[in-house]
C-alpha cells in the first residue's frame, strides 16, 4: 500500500493506483473526459488536472488519470491554481467543440459563459476514447488516429468500413462529443449554460463508415 495526502487528508491506496482513482474513493468529483474506467489511461485531454506539491513553495500540474499514487505525495484536486488551468482546458476543448453538450455542461460548472478562443468546430477533441474502446474492449482496431498535428483525426483505413468492424456502435456510443449536441442557433463564442436538453443528436457528427446504421447522412445513433 503507498500513503498519501490529497486534499489535507491522509489515505491509503494499492499501489498502481492512479491518483485519479485514489480522489474518488474518497468521494471527490474530479472532472474528466478522455479517462473511461476500464480502459487504459491516455492522459490526454488535461481536464482532470491536479496540483502536486513538491515543498519549498514549488509545485506541478498533472493529469491524475495518468499519475500512479506514490508514498508521501500531496495533492490538492480543488486549488486555484488547479480550478484556473482546468477552465483554460475546457475553453480550448469546447473551441473544438463548441456544440458538445458534455463539454458546456462541464463549462457551466465551472462557471465559463463565454470562449475567449477562436472557434472552430472539429466535432472531436481527440480524446481517444473510441480508438481505445475499440482497440481494447472490441478487439477489433476498426478505427485509430490518423494525421498529425491539426490534421490529426479518427477516421477507418482508407475511409472505409473496415473488415475487423463488428458494427457494435461502442465508438459512438462512448464519445463525449458525439453524445449528445447542443441545438441553441448561436453558439459562436457564447455558452447560456442553462439548456435543458436531454435529447440524443440524430446524427452522428464524426462518421467513421463503422456502424450499419449509417445513412445518407451518417450515423443514426440510439
Ligand atoms: S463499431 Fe466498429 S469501429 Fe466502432 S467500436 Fe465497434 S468495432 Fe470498433
Ligand atoms: S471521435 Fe469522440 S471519442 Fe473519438 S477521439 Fe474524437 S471526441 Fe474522442
Ligand atoms: S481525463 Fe485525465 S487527461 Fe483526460
Amino acid at each position: 500500500m503507498v500513503e498519501l495526502t490529497i486534499d489535507g487528508v491522509k489515505v491509503r491506496a494499492v499501489e498502481g493506483t492512479s491518483v485519479l482513482e485514489a480522489a474518488r474513493e474518497m468521494g471527490i468529483i474530479i472532472p474528466t473526459l478522455c479517462y473511461y474506467p476500464g480502459l487504459s489511461s491516455y492522459g490526454e485531454c488535461r481536464v482532470c488536472l491536479v496540483e502536486v506539491l513538491k515543498g519549498k513553495g514549488r509545485s506541478s500540474l498533472e493529469a491524475s488519470c495518468a499519475m500512479p499514487v506514490e508514498n508521501g505525495m500531496v495533492v490538492l484536486t480543488n486549488s486555484e491554481k488547479v480550478k484556473k488551468a482546468r477552465k483554460v482546458v475546457v475553453e480550448l476543448l469546447l473551441a473544438s467543440c463548441p456544440t458538445s453538450k458534455t463539454l458546456q455542461d462541464l463549462a457551466s460548472n465551472m462557471g465559463i459563459n463565454k470562449i475567449r478562443f477562436a472557434v472552430k468546430d472539429r466535432g472531436c477533441i481527440l480524446c481517444g476514447r473510441c480508438v481505445r474502446y475499440c482497440r481494447e474492449q472490441m478487439r477489433s482496431g476498426g478505427i485509430g488516429f490518423v494525421g498529425r498535428g491539426t490534421s490529426r483525426r479518427v477516421a477507418t483505413a482508407f475511409g472505409v468500413t473496415p473488415v475487423e468492424c463488428r458494427n457494435c456502435g461502442g465508438c459512438e456510443w462512448i464519445c463525449p462529443v458525439c453524445e449528445r449536441a447542443c441545438t441553441a442557433d448561436s453558439l459562436v463564442n457564447g455558452l447560456c449554460g442553462a439548456c435543458q436538453n436531454a435529447a440524443p443528436v440524430e446524427t452522428c457528427r464524426i462518421c467513421v463508415g463503422c456502424s450499419e446504421s449509417v445513412g445518407a447522412h451518417g450515423h443514426t445513433v440510439y
